[in-house]
């Protein structure tokens, strides 16, 4: 690419030509055929919106709250591994950059920083999503290390009792790079120096085998929220009746996702089940939403089939890997730029004017 990058797209091919092919691999790729990862993508293209003219538009405003923060727009970032696979700075950039463009970001429990020196970075408003370990101590050890370092909510990612099967990172061989590790633990930690249990080496697969709870269930839920008082969200949510558990258990908050594609092979794009989702949950807590989006108009089509608010995953590793913290800050900025503009074009200026009656399916 010579030309500057103007949108999401640039900034994909220009992480294609600065990342080693395993590692742009790791990030783009999904689980199987792809089928999810593709679908999340293609759905955007099957909802139209119906435009509203002739609405003042000068009261342009997307800028909203979520449990008590104020943020400038409602796009966040969503967790994802290993940031330093992207540029050296990793997660403390993209910390950074969140912040400066007046949002969320939602630190990963394999971050390849510390979460507390991610919230020392931190400029704006920080959430910890949380993989549980077997070994329960090592869990609630994460809850309180986020608690103590000033994390405002946890987000339990519930579509990884095991990892997705992803191809991409079995023909690569793929593995992380010397010295780019799991942040969270020292690097004499049994967990990182003998990822597996009999000492040799394991790939991300089995290490998430390994140690990972693969029995949560919704009782689960409870005993988190036994052990905190953070708002619990959880993430992956793909149907109505989990949606109607997820309420009854308690959390603050469902995050409909499926991984960006990279877990169930064939599972429903998310946008698709969205307004299944949004309905089954009233207005009883907030509904997030990720999964390919990559411009504002994709926003506000979300926005309109109920979501409160949407994570953006690879959109902002692009920007990472192309420019760093500048990177994933223009990435964000660009999004709420067209964000606003499709807001104001379709005659919705305020978030509260966006409505299901917007949007044509095909
Ligand atoms: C992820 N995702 C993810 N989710 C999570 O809960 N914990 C994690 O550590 C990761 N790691 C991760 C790594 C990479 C490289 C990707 C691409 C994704 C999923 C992520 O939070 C989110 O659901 C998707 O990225 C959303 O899809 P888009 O925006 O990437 O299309
Ligand atoms: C992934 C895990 C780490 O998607 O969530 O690679």
């Amino acid at each position: 690419m010579s030309s500057a990058p103007i949108n999401v797209a640039d900034y994909e091919a220009l992480a294609r030509e600065r990342m080693s092919p395993g590692a742009f691999d790791y990030y783009a790729g999904g689980a199987g055929d792809e089928q999810t990862l593709a679908a999340n993508l293609t759905e955007f293209r099957r909802v139209f919106l119906r435009p509203r003219v002739l609405v003042d538009t000068s009261g342009l405003d997307c800028s909203t709250e979520l449990f008590g923060a104020r943020i400038a727009m409602p796009i966040l970032v969503a967790p994802t591994a290993f940031h330093r696979l992207a540029h050296p700075d990793g997660e403390l950039a993209t910390a950074r950059a969140a912040g400066a463009a007046g949002t969320i970001m939602c630190v990963s429990t394999v971050a390849s920083h510390p979460l507390e020196a991610i919230a020392a970075a931190a400029t704006g408003p920080l959430w910890f999503q949380l993989y549980v370990y077997k070994e329960r101590a090592l869990t609630e050890q994460l809850v309180r290390r986020a608690e103590a370092a000033g994390y405002r909510a946890l987000v339990l990612t519930v579509d990884t009792p095991m990892l997705g099967r992803r191809e991409r990172d079995a023909r690569n061989a793929f593995q992380l790079p010397e010295g780019i590790t799991l942040g969270n633990f020292a690097a004499d930690h049994p967990l990182v120096a003998r990822p597996a249990p009999d000492g040799g080496h394991a790939d991300f697969q089995s290490y998430i085998q390994y140690f990972f709870d693969g029995t949560l269930t919704w009782e689960s839920i409870a005993w988190l929220r036994s052990i905190t008082r953070l708002p619990l969200l959880v993430k992956g949510v793909l149907t109505a009746e989990d949606a109607r558990h997820a309420v009854h258990a308690g959390v603050a908050g469902i995050i409909v996702s499926n991984h960006g594609g990279r877990q169930l092979d064939g599972a429903v794009p998310t946008l698709r089940a969205l307004p299944d989702v949004a309905d089954a949950v009233g207005r009883a807590v907030p509904v997030l939403m990720d999964g390919g989006v990559r411009r504002g108009v994709d926003v506000l089509k979300a926005l309109s089939l109920g979501a409160d608010a949407v994570l953006v995953g690879r959109a902002c590793l692009w920007g990472l890997a192309a420019a760093g913290e500048p990177g994933v800050r223009h990435v964000l900025d660009l999004l709420r730029g067209e964000l606003e503009l499709a807001m104001a074009l379709a005659g919705t200026p305020t978030l509260k004017a966006v409505s299901r009656s917007m949007a044509s399916i095909e």
